[in-house]
């Protein structure tokens, strides 16, 4: 099992959530692109998905956490974005490629950095979860 304890959520995670759901927010009132989640507090469950050096800055990846694929991307050295693997189309298992995330069965594309719909047939962006760099492992929170 990949579980790990962690204490109560950092400043960082609670600030860059609190960061996060305001640029949502923005978009949302602007009216472009697809409407996203809103990123959930880190008040889940910590999980232990690996070693930070699985995911260099700019990049992305598939990650297995208790039997399940998420996908993560790392913007910047203390960033890190999780998101669901789960197609919202019909459920596919979506990919990584450099530039965004991909599902393999019918072409939806998603957003690295909100998981938000850039190309369809999915109706809706990848749900979103938690996360934090924490002692060189990335958590996440489910
Ligand atoms: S299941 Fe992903 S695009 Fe159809």
């Amino acid at each position: 099992m990949n579980e790990m304890t962690v204490g109560p959520p950092t400043r960082r995670v609670l600030l860059g959530t609190t960061l996060a759901v305001g640029s949502v927010a923005t978009l949302a009132a602007c009216g472009g692109g697809s409407k996203t989640d809103p990123l959930p507090s880190a008040t889940g469950t910590p999980n232990d998905a690996g070693p930070v050096s699985a995911l260099p800055v700019g990049g992305s990846a598939s990650l297995s956490v208790g039997g399940h694929d998420y996908l993560f991307y790392r913007p910047d050295e203390a960033t890190v974005l999780a998101y669901t693997s789960i197609c919202t189309h019909q459920g596919c298992t979506v990919g990584v490629t450099k530039a965004l995330f991909k599902c393999p069965c019918h072409g939806s594309e998603y957003s690295h950095s909100d998981g938000s719909v850039i190309q369809g047939p999915a109706p809706k962006p990848l749900t979103r979860y938690a996360a934090e760099i924490k002692d060189g492992k990335i958590v996440l929170y489910l």
